[in-house]
């Protein structure tokens, strides 16, 4: 679809928010109207094929799926990843985006919006699929053209989303991570800080590997994809008062860019002592964060007040 105002975009915005995980972008960089209450404090569990102990490929994979980074142009701007339209490998079915979307869960991804190259000149919004049992199918999309799910995977990064064609590696993880998703039914639980604290322990667990392989590139690329999960949880803590846990999280955020730089350095050693240290802290995070809960955009009744205030 062409005509999306782009003026628009920055407006107010009373209702904002599909489930994209930062806030602050998605406020910014998409329509008023876009973002349900229910999809940023709700979705389904997980439910991985083989449980929580995977290989690295899955385990980066889990990341990449989770990063708006590994996507380019709006979606990256918004905070979109992939895990906002299929979240936890299900499709997120509130999704909503006023001008791409004709109905919840629908999303025209061929559209200026996204990458002025992609843009197929008709108003064309499909359903989002989940992506259960994704490793069985031989057929790939609506029209069935793409029979790899390699293919396909790259497409929806360069073509749809603009994003920077990926490397192999992150192709083999997005794919190792998708093969997981092994069909099940969508059991809804809340969003948490819990979760979100146990996720980070699991990136830090993957970013062993490239340390003790002494591959920099992939550590620096890992720990930002790492540092924007940590941005993600320190915009739920949004209040003035909670202070003390944003800080929190932005000196784990440091920490990170810290070993991305000794591992730049070839400061191996240090790199690897400062993960381990960090893996622990977060593993048992000063009581602040549990303090500050209460009231932080975890809790859907602060998101909607927050939500529904004019622009910040
Ligand atoms: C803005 C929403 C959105 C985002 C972000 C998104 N997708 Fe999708 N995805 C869709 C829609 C809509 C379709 C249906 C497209 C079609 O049929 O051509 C789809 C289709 C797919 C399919 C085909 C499934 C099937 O059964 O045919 C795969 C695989 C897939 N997406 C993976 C991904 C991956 C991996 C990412 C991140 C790199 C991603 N998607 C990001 C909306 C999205």
């Amino acid at each position: 679809m062409r005509r999306l105002l782009f003026g628009v975009l920055v407006a107010v915005l009373p209702s904002l928010a599909a489930q994209a995980q930062s806030l602050v972008g998605a406020l910014e960089w998409l329509p008023p109207g876009s973002l349900s209450v229910e999809s940023l404090t709700r979705h389904p569990e997980e439910q991985l094929e083989g449980g929580e102990k995977q290989s690295f490929y899955v385990d980066l994979g889990r990341l990449a799926f989770r990063s708006p980074d590994v996507l380019g142009g709006t979606a990256r701007k918004a905070g979109l990843s992939c895990q906002a339209c299929h979240a936890n490998g299900f499709a997120t079915t509130a999704f909503f985006i006023p001008g791409l979307s004709n109905k919840p869960g629908s999303i025209d991804v061929s559209h200026a919006f996204w990458n002025l190259r992609g843009e197929d000149g008709i108003d064309n919004p499909l359903e989002i699929p989940s992506l259960r049992g994704v490793k069985t199918k031989d057929r790939f999309g609506q029209d069935r053209r793409t029979a790899s799910l390699r293919d396909f995977t790259r497409r929806v990064i360069v073509t749809e989303f603009a994003g920077a064609e990926p490397d192999a590696l992150l192709l083999d993880a997005l794919i190792a991570y998708q093969e997981k998703l092994q069909p099940a039914a969508a059991v809804y639980e809340p969003v948490s800080l819990r979760q979100d604290l146990a996720d980070l322990t699991r990136y830090l667990d993957a970013l062993r590997v490239p340390l003790a392989e002494e591959e920099s590139a992939l550590a620096e690329r890992m720990t930002v994809m790492i540092r924007s999960q940590i941005g993600f949880i320190h915009e739920r803590f949004a209040d003035d008062d909670l202070r003390g846990s944003r800080g929190l999280l932005e000196e784990w955020s440091r920490q990170l860019a810290q070993i991305a730089l000794q591992a730049e350095q070839g400061r191996w050693v240090q790199a690897r002592t400062a993960r381990a240290d960090l893996r622990q802290a977060i593993a048992k995070p000063p009581a602040v964060l549990a303090a500050d809960l209460p009231r932080s955009l975890y809790q859907p009744e602060h998101l909607k007040m927050w939500l529904s205030k004019p622009v910040r």
